[in-house]
């Protein structure tokens, strides 16, 4: 996730005003800036790694002449946060400027047929061939914005893009699929960006770009065109009365339910990895001795989903492990046969990097899944793969953690495929039904938040919640337990369904609230003996089924309901959506800030 800016101004410098849009685009990533503008004819441009801040102070963004231009923050997915990588990037002679949000899939291939043509690239950025192909459209006589058009036509994956030439100086080209772009216009100026709030101290005129559209911004005004048949498009700008605080969040009240209602967004992104680090790390786990999956907290849930996953599909023993219990317990015998696959979040977690230091000693190889590119993990990590979920602000992981799931999900179903343990039969249908998953969130989200939200109206006075789930929904029922306990501080246990009766169901009262995760699947039977052992002690049996499950329901005080159809394997990601916005709406009701949960941090860099 990057944001990008561009804007025409008819008197004034365009430098300072895009450097202004880019820092309140901060949020979506700040590995790099940079800025372009065009005068007299001439492309002029400023970029380098860092934050804004940081690279303002050293090159001075706001000093670049002309009342044109565009700028980008950057979220580094391929190529590292290195100054080349910065956008934008241009053509052969420095005559196109680029930014981009987004990931072009097919971007190898286009590369090679540049280069073929004599192109030469400068960075290691899928948006580098957006120039260049716009080069070689203009080579071919074509103007500006059909060269765009033409372009845009070749690229698959998603882009918001905004294109400036010094050959036509007077326009900016933007084009949209999938990621986020708007326009801002006032009577002076016409901006465009990946968000409202960077223009918004300027005008509270937008337009939303949709996705299949090209618009040309120029002193004329604003044209939109649809990609394909070239109609014109006519849309108003519509009033934003959004406070500057509100825009930041999308409208939403705070990021964690931004980050929530994203997942669909997140979740496709992950589905558009590239195929070679997934298919690099399958072989490293293929060759593996023995696996261990490392992290903590909620990125630890994922890797125990995992472990399930990778025995179930795959045919894989491995060993979750909670990071700061690795050395402890694995440290001495780990060995050069051995395979760590950790996963964090943020790349930085010290309990996280210190396993994996103390496994590097013993020459054990170590796999990296994360959201940060250029985190130390991506750094010491012998391969890695980022999930490219974009910044999460809140501080409980919700869209990074269904992304890491999502990942997990492919490399267990990729290893599946190269032992043959799996009929292809069944593995293209696992395949077919994890494209879905988005989609299902989605309407899982939309059915279900109205409903959650008078769940946490009804529970909120409760003392204590168990979780409970078998299989792999165990995994589930403590990613469950963990928000509502960060976020709304209510102690809270959760643990395999059927230990309940080794000792745990001595606390349960009449009125005690129990979650179950309850999907349709191997464990269905003896999940509905655990339901029964807890009602007839008279706890308030909350539960989280498949939306045909009536056997389920009939038993239940409350029920989540979702449609899914999926295999138990992939149960997880939408499963766990509507307890996360159990804990948020809990925590709003219990007058607790979800986004800052009290002692804790984003990143955890202390032992
Ligand atoms: C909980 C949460 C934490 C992190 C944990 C590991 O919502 O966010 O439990 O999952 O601190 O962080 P990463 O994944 O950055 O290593």
């Amino acid at each position: 996730m990057c944001g990008i800016f561009g804007c025409i101004l008819q008197t004034g410098e365009a430098a300072s005003t895009i450097h202004g849009g880019l820092k309140k685009l901060e949020y979506r990533g700040y590995d790099s800036v940079g800025i372009a503008t065009i005068y007299d004819g001439q492309l002029f441009i400023k970029k380098d790694s860092g934050k804004i801040d940081d690279v303002h102070a050293l090159h001075n963004l706001d000093a670049l002449p002309g009342r044109l231009g565009i700028g980008h923050t950057r979220w580094a997915t391929h190529g590292a946060p290195y100054k080349e990588n910065a956008h934008p990037h241009t053509d052969c002679n420095n005559q196109i400027a680029v930014v981009h949000n987004g990931i072009i899939e097919n971007f190898a291939e286009l590369k090679t047929e540049l280069e073929e043509l004599g192109h030469t690239f400068r960075s290691k950025t899928d948006t580098e061939v957006i120039a260049h192909l716009i080069e070689e459209k203009m080579k071919a006589d074509l103007p500006f914005v059909d060269a765009v058009r033409e372009t845009v036509k070749r690229l698959e994956g998603s882009y918001a893009i905004a294109v400036i030439s010094a050959k036509e100086p007077d326009k900016i080209v933007c084009a949209r699929k999938e990621s986020p772009l708007v326009l801002g216009v006032a009577e002076d100026s016409l901006y465009v960006a990946s968000d409202i709030p960077a223009f918004l101290p300027m005008t509270n005129k937008s337009v939303v770009v949709q996705d299949g559209e090209l618009v040309i911004l120029s002193d004329a005004g604003y044209e939109i065109r649809n990609i394909l048949d070239w109609k014109r498009v006519t849309r108003e700008p519509e009033l934003i009365e959004w406070a500057p605080e509100m825009a930041e969040k999308q409208g939403y009240p705070y990021f964690m339910l931004k980050e929530i209602h994203e997942q669909p967004l997140s979740l496709r992104n992950t589905l558009r990895l590239q195929d070679k680090y997934l298919e690099l790390m399958t072989t490293f786990l293929d060759r593996a001795g023995e696996v261990f999956l490392v992290a903590c907290g909620t990125s630890y849930h994922a890797c125990l989903a995992a472990s399930y996953l990778f025995s179930k599909l795959s045919f894989l023993a491995t060993h979750p492990v909670i990071a700061s219990e690795f050395v402890e317990q694995h440290g001495k015998s780990v060995n050069i046969d051995s395979t760590l696959l950790v996963v964090s979040q943020s790349g930085e977690t010290a309990d996280t990097l210190d396993a994996v230091e103390s496994a590097r000693l013993r020459a054990a190889t170590v796999l990296g899944l994360t959201n940060i590119v250029g985190s130390t993990l991506t750094r010491i990590a012998r391969v890695y793969i980022c999930q490219q979920s974009g910044p999460e602000i809140g501080v409980a992981a919700t869209k990074t953690f269904t992304s890491q799931l999502s990942v997990l999900s492919q490399l267990a179903l990729r290893l599946a495929k190269k032992r043959g343990k799996v009929s292809h039969v069944e593995i293209e249908d696992l395949e077919e039904k994890l494209e879905q998953i988005p989609d299902i969130v989605e309407r899982a989200i939309q059915s279900q938040e109205e409903k959650v939200k008078q769940l946490a109206k009804k529970y909120r006075g409760k003392q204590a919640f168990f979780f409970l789930g078998r299989g792999i929904s165990s995994a589930v029922a403590l990613e469950g337990r963990l928000k509502l306990m960060e976020i709304s501080y209510i102690p809270s246990i959760a643990y395999p369904a059927g230990e309940s009766k080794h000792g745990p169901i001595s606390l349960i009262e009449p009125g005690f609230p129990v979650v179950f995760v309850c999907p349709k699947d191997g464990t269905h039977r003896t999940i509905i003996s655990n339901i029964m052992e807890m009602k007839a002690r008279g706890a308030s049996i909350i539960v989280v089924v498949e939306k045909d499950d009536e056997e389920i329901k009939k038993l239940a005080d409350d029920y989540i309901e979702i449609d899914t159809g999926l295999p138990e394997v992939l149960s997880p990601i939408p499963f766990v959506t509507p307890l996360q916005l159990f804990a948020y709406y809990m925590a709003l009701e219990r007058g607790c800030d979800p986004d800052m949960p009290r002692n804790l941090a984003k990143s955890v860099t202390v032992k």
